[in-house]
This record gives structure tokens, sequence and C-alpha cells, in this order.
């Protein structure tokens, strides 16, 4: 059998590390053509140089998604280089940890939201015109820290909820076109993510880590997979479980008890050293 991505056009943002790298590897095995986009371009061309050894075609672009014009030409160098673009993944992300009123500035916000949202925002502006034609599929990587009550992280599941109003409505205008949008939350994903949350100075701070230890976390290997599996499928919303919980049963928990996910979530906080 033809596996799915075979030949597939995809852009991947955030591809340097973690669940985007992991997620080109996937997608190299079942022969994809691949445009990898990140920052780091050291790390983003070893990336590309493993996805060809894998089987597929890979080119890696250095690329701040929250520049409008290199978001641009992500695409723009995309079709130059392939002639279309079958799918998106917005992938690119930062987070915090930290008490909002504990900031130095509060400009951490904007940073955030510049990325997580604004950068998926601009990639899916510049890529529309092309998946509108091949019928293409979008893929953003959003967190069940959305989905439950996270206080410490108060940009990063504002830039999720975003992201999450944005594509419901985008969803509605394209679907006469072909073009699917899949929202995948997510819970712990092992990729250091945690170790990377900027803290109340902005810079990169360890403490939830010591929180998770012992904490049940995806590989990135099987967070591709699902990745992967789900937007092949045009699924239009997919969840992991969170403590053993099926990831669909918090949205409703939210309605039903917030009192009880918020006492949840505050002792998350205070063990993870906030
Ligand atoms: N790990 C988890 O537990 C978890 C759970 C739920 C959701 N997620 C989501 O999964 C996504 C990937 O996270 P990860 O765990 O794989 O973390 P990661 O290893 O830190 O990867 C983040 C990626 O985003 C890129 N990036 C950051 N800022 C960027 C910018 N301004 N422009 C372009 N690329 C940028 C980084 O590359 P450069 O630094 O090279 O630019 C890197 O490739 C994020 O959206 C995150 O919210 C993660």
């Amino acid at each position: 059998m033809t596996p799915s991505y075979h030949q597939n056009v995809t852009v991947i943002t955030g591809a340097s590390s973690g669940i985007g790298e992991a997620l080109a590897y996937e997608l190299a095995g079942q022969g994809a053509w691949l445009a990898l986009a990140a920052r780091r371009l050291d790390q983003l061309e070893a990336v590309a140089a493993k996805c060809r050894s894998l089987g597929g075609r890979a080119i890696a672009v250095e690329c701040d998604v929250t520049q409008q014009a290199d978001c641009e030409r992500l695409i723009q160098g995309t079709v130059t280089e392939y002639a279309r673009v079958d799918t998106l993944v917005n992938n690119a992300g930062i987070t915090m940890w930290s008490r909002f009123a504990s900031l130095k500035d509060p400009a951490l916000i904007n940073q955030i939201m510049q990325v997580n949202f604004l950068g998926a925002v601009y990639c899916t502006y510049y890529a529309l015109p092309h998946l509108k034609q091949s019928r293409g599929r979008i893929a953003n990587i959003s967190s069940m820290a959305d989905k439950i009550i996270t206080p410490g992280s108060t940009g990063y599941v504002a830039s999720k909820h975003a992201m999450e109003a944005f594509y419901e409505s985008l969803r509605a205008e394209v679907a006469d076109d072909g073009v699917s949008i899949t929202m995948l939350y997510l819970g712990f994903v092992d990729t250091g993510f945690a170790g990377r949350m900027l803290g109340a100075d902005g810079k990169p701070s360890g403490g939830i880590s010591r929180r998770l230890e012992g904490t049940q976390q995806m590989t990135p290997a099987d967070s591709a997979r699902l990745i992967a599996a789900t937007t092949f499928a045009r699924r239009r919303t997919v969840y992991t479980s969170v403590a053993g919980l099926p990831g669909w049963l918090f949205p409703w928990l939210k309605v039903l008890a917030p009192n009880l996910l918020e006492r949840v979530g505050k002792r998350f906080m205070d063990e993870g050293d906030l």
C-alpha cells in the first residue's frame, strides 16, 4: 500500500527539534516532500539531511514565524521547490511558567502570542491559496493546557485559545474548498519543552521540570504518528489523555465542574514552584 504522505508536500514549522523534528522523520519515512522551518538553520539542515536518508525530500528554510515576510518566503520557497503545498503543520511554539503578576515585563505575553498565534496565522495566509488548489490539510499543534485550567501559563493558554477560535472560523470559510483543519490538543510530550518555559524574567526556567518528574509523557515519535494519521484522516479535533483521563472529558469538566478543575490546576502550580 502507498503510504499516506507519499509525495505529499508538507510544510512543518518548528521542525528543528521536538515534535516538529519527530514529525519530519515520520513523514519522510512515508516519502513526503518536506519544507522544514525554524530559526536555528544548523539544526534544521541536520533534520533535513536525516529526512532525505529516510526516503523523503526535504528543504530547510530559516524562518522566524513572528516575521510576516519570513512566512511568505517559506511558502514561496516551498512552491518554487515542489510546485504545490498539500499540508501545513503549524507547530512552532514557545511557552511560559510564571504567575502573571510576577512577570518583569508583560510584553512576554505579546511574544508568545506572536509565535504561537500570529506565526500560524501568517503561514496559513500565504499557504491558503495553494492549499485550496490541492484540497489540502492544515494541522495546528495545540495543547491540553487549553482544555484544563492552567495557572502559571496565562500567555500560553491564551495563544492556544486564540488559535482555536481563529481556526474554527476559518474552517467554515474554507470547507467548500476542500481544505481540512485539524486541531490537536496534546498532553505532555517528552521534548524538553517544559525546561524551556520562559520564567518571570522572560528567560528559560526549569521550574516545572521538577513537577513533571514521574509524570507520564508521550514520546515525540508517538505524537508524530498521531499528528500524521489524524491530519491525513482530516479529523476535526484530537485530544490526548491527561492523568489517565481521556482528553475529550476536560471541555465538559470545564463547564460542569470548573471549581474542581481550578483546584487541580492551582495545586499543580503550587507544586511547580510558583
Ligand atoms: N512538549 C509538550 O509537552 C507539548 C504539549 C502540548 C503542545 N505542545 C506544542 O507542540 C509544539 C512544539 O513543541 P515541542 O515540545 O516540540 O518544543 P520544542 O522542542 O521547544 O520545539 C519548538 C520548535 O518551535 C520553534 N520555534 C520557536 N520559536 C520560533 C519562531 N519564532 N519561529 C520559528 N520557529 C520557532 C523552535 O525552533 P527554533 O528555536 O530553531 O526557532 C522549535 O523547533 C508547540 O507549539 C507546543 O506548544 C508541546
